[in-house]
């Protein structure tokens, strides 16, 4: 892949895409502020400080569901974090925007409106057919060069993603290194990495997990593992949580209990489950898995497995931490995921924080900061794809290797 490095930036018209897609509010009709604007902000500055005309490209959620809204705040917040204005043109390819680009001055940045208002942005062909759609054909030929530093939606093999690297000379912007060079540091196959997986997106862990035992068994040493994904092993293991607990895994994914039982088939001993577990009884009360069942909700690891977890991740070179690991939002059940991430904070360990709940939960709701970590992704489902190995259509199209 190249870099901006590698470019003269002077006066060049520059497609750069971003992803700023937010949480929206359609009653109040407001996007949320989060660290995707700021990340992409220090890019943008960069082009704009190098003289260059920038084109944003974005979108914001889906067709057909509610947050799917016009880009016009999300330049506003750019505008803010960028520190110079960046106009909102309310078109994607049509005249209007070919009008605006053309009259774009050095130095200056503009957002065209959401990309996924173009009805074939979101085919799933490669970037070659992708060359011939709508915004390649119109835009392309305004353009000097492409810059993706939009890791995040890299997992979408979508127009505004990878059809200009089939006609643009095409660069990894810098949101999009850091993306990579971290999640490859965390992996790398000569140090000792530990991987913490909670949450309750059981499907994506295991999709991480199977990667990281069959397929690139040197990547991760230990996966350190809470929430209903710690639940669905000690119940694969043959502990009776109890048929509320159970009943609660089995309804997060299809045969929870029983994928879980196949992953452990084939472990050898890089799994690591709670040795005891929080449940609420009016409050938070210990027990150790020995105690199991319980008619109580699980919801946080131990006091003893916090530390167990401790010594794992103070042990490791790198750890990736993907998932709280117990239900944070709920008064006293936080302690798990705090206890832990204030053991990375405090290790010598090359760390990372990945998955959109996780980053939010920990910047947001906890008291973390992005200072406390190596890296802190902005990447949801494009990082699991990445740690689960799948090839990133984004990713793949900017590739200078071949
Ligand atoms: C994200 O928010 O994870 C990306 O912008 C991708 O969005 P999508 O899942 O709607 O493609």
């Amino acid at each position: 892949m190249q870099s901006l490095d590698e470019v003269v930036l002077d006066k060049k018209t520059v497609i750069l895409r971003i992803d700023v897609n937010a949480p929206y509010d359609p009653e109040k009709n407001r996007i949320q502020r989060t660290d995707r604007f700021d990340g992409h902000g220090r890019t943008i500055r960069e082009l704009l400080q190098r003289n260059a005309k920038v084109v944003l490209l974005a979108h914001q959620g889906r067709q057909g569901r509610d947050d799917f809204t016009r880009l016009e705040q999300h330049a506003q917040i750019l505008s803010e974090v960028v520190g110079r204005d960046i106009d909102f043109v309310s078109d994607v390819a049509g005249d209007e925007a070919k009008r605006k680009i053309l009259g774009l001055q050095p130095g200056k940045a503009l957002l065209l409106d959401n990309v996924r208002l173009l009805d074939d942005e979101t085919e799933l062909v490669t970037p070659e057919e992708h060359a011939s759609s709508n915004i390649v054909k119109e835009l392309a030929p305004l353009a000097d060069m492409f810059v993706n530093d939009a890791f995040s939606v890299s997992h979408r093999s979508h127009a505004s993603v990878v059809g200009f690297t089939a006609v643009l000379p095409s660069y990894a912007g810098r949101i999009m290194l850091d993306e990579i060079n971290s999640t490859q540091k965390a992996m790398r196959a000569d140090r000792k990495n530990v991987l913490v997986v909670g949450g309750n997106k059981i499907d994506d862990v295991e999709a991480v997990i199977a990667y990281v035992l069959d397929t690139n068994p040197t990547a991760i040493e230990y996966v350190v593992t809470g929430g209903i994904i710690a639940n669905a092993f000690l119940a694969a293991k043959g502990h009776e949580l109890g048929e509320r607990n159970r009943a609660t895994i089995e309804e997060s994914a299809d045969n929870a209990i029983a994928r879980a039982e196949t992953i452990l088939n084939k472990d050898t001993g890089k799994i690591i489950v709670p040795v005891d577990l929080a449940v609420k009884q009016y409050d938070r009360q210990e027990l150790t898995v020995d105690a199991l069942p319980t008619e109580h909700p699980i919801w946080d690891i131990g006091d003893k497995t916090g530390q167990l977890y401790c010594h794992y991740v103070s042990q490791a070179d790198a750890v990736i931490v993907k998932g709280p690991l117990g239900r944070y939002e709920a008064e006293g059940f936080a302690k798990g995921t705090e206890h832990v991430l204030d053991c990375i904070r405090q290790a010598d360990v090359f760390s990372m924080l990945g998955g959109g709940n996780t980053r939010y939960t920990a910047l947001h709701e906890m008291d973390f900061s992005q200072d406390d970590f190596s890296h802190v992704s902005l990447a949801g489902g494009a990082f699991i794809a990445f740690l689960a190995g799948e090839e990133l259509p984004g990713l793949a199209a900017l590739d200078t290797t071949d």
